[in-house]
């Protein structure tokens, strides 16, 4: 069974595959704005804490799920719970995977447009104003067919890398990309902390201002760690699903969840010295990586243009990487369902998959321009995707879960796969840690983000 849906070959590649997943948008375009409009260090103390006490139990939960079974969500919690609804449960966690994959998507496709950009020295221009820049930035994703063709290449690229399988697609991709990944950023770091006047970002990620968490402070915060570490839509379990037997789960979970909160903090210290260096407005929000650092680039490209094209090309270049390896771990989940559950090819169901979030991602494109009068929940279309995923159908996820986990399979079982049937010495030692955070704590926080989201 577990050959024919392919596994990973190594700890290291399984690795790899779920901090490609967790490290994506979220810490390069979403991180570090919400740091700049939350209050800087308070705000990255406050991920820390709950990436650590909340998203690690979670993450735990769906690798067990994932790993015992190897199965994705649906077939795992019927596999877990025969005869039980929990299954159709786990059959609503395939759809929100590709809600995400429909809008990341549209924003994956402007990362190839600025990075194309990047690539015809176009960034360096000292002559080029804030203004100018996000004008061109507005025109371009208002344009009713620009950002489509960006966008399909975007999913195109994901779909031929699922149609080569968990193998020969997902691993043979992500074993490169993510540790180029960290190459990347930590090149842009260096290049970024030593600009003049830098010091005031650095200050700023550094020295915490508690007065700025606030209650909805602390839910973005908790929020945000949730989206990064891509917990609560079955793309950690269905990963888990192919991890061989005797894999270690809290190796694989504490190691993700490092190399997703290390990325973050030094794409923090890449972007925030450099938006303080150009005296800019760090709360600028969701804009900031493709409206203010094109002006970055182009205010230091006074002193040194062709180093300024040198870093505005691997940025767009990281940007554009870390964007494809979470986009893969989402159209996986769906492919994973049609496969083990329908008995589809990889190829047929990456099609019908690819035609869905196609469609949808094209209405959340056009929901900038010709549709931006088209409300849903008072919200344009792209933005009530991004919200009702990740304020509501994530939340709903993970509290499913640790749920099932907690309170549904047996404890002998959850210990059993946990500490690969007691020889794992240290598992064997936190596993009642481990089990209460599952149970009661991860459930009640869940509860009380849920509730709270709702009445915002
Ligand atoms: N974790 C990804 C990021 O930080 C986003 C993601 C969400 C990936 C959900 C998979 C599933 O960008």
């Amino acid at each position: 069974m577990v050959k024919e849906r392919g596994n990973f070959n190594s700890r290291f590649t399984a690795i790899m595959a779920m901090a490609g997943s967790a490290i994506g948008l979220g810490n390069i375009w979403r991180f570090p704005y919400m740091v700049g409009q939350n209050g800087g260090a308070a705000f990255i103390l406050v991920y820390l804490f709950s990436a650590v006490f909340l998203c690690i139990p979670i993450f735990l939960a769906e690798s067990i799920i994932g790993k015992r079974t190897h199965l994705s969500t649906f077939g795992a919690m019927e596999k877990l719970a025969p005869g039980t609804r929990w299954k159709w449960l786990g059959f609503l966690t395939v759809f929100t995977p590709l809600i995400i994959l429909s809008y990341y998507s549209v924003v994956g496709g402007w990362s190839i447009e600025y990075f194309l950009k990047s690539l015809s020295l176009s960034f360096s221009d000292p002559a080029v104003s804030m203004e100018e820049h996000s004008a061109v930035f507005g025109s371009f994703i208002t344009s009713p067919w620009k950002p489509i063709v960006f966008h399909t290449i975007f999913l195109l690229v994901n779909a031929v890398v699922i149609i080569f399988g968990v193998r020969g697609g997902i691993e043979r991709f992500t074993k490169l990309t993510t540790p180029v990944l960290f190459i990347l950023i930590v090149l842009i770091m260096l290049y970024s902390v030593n600009l003049p006047g830098a010091k005031a970002g650095i200050d700023y990620l550094i020295h915490p201002d508690f007065s700025k968490i606030t209650g909805s402070a602390l839910l973005s915060a908790m929020g945000q760690a949730f989206f990064s570490l891509s917990l609560g839509v079955g793309c950690i379990l269905t990963y888990a699903s192919y991890l061989k037997s005797d894999e270690n789960l809290m190796a694989t979970g504490i190691f993700t969840a490092l190399f997703d909160l290390g990325f973050a903090i030094i794409a923090g210290f890449a972007i925030m010295p450099a938006v303080f260096a150009a005296g800019i407005e760090p709360g600028a929000g969701p804009g900031l990586i493709f409206e203010t650092l094109p002006f970055i680039f182009s205010t230091m490209g006074a002193d040194a243009p062709w180093l300024c094209d040198i870093v505005a090309i691997l940025f767009f270049l990281t940007i554009l990487f870390a964007a494809l390896t979470s986009s893969i771990s989402m159209l996986e989940v769906g492919v994973a369902y049609l496969v083990d559950q329908r008995k589809m090819s990889r190829t047929r169901a990456t099609a019908l998959l690819f035609a869905g979030c196609w469609v949808l991602g094209v209405l959340c494109s056009l929901s900038f321009g010709p549709l931006k009068d088209v409300h849903v929940f008072g919200m344009t279309i792209f933005d009530a995707c991004d919200h009702l995923t990740s304020d509501f159908l994530m939340t709903f996820g993970s509290l499913l879960f640790v749920f099932f986990v907690g309170w549904k399979m047996k404890k002998a079982e959850v210990r059993d796969e946990f500490t690969n049937g007691g020889s794992l010495r240290f598992n064997k030692r936190v596993f009642d840690v481990v089990y209460f955070f599952i149970r009661y704590v991860a459930p009640a926080a869940i509860i009380v983000i849920f509730i709270s989201n709702l009445l915002m």
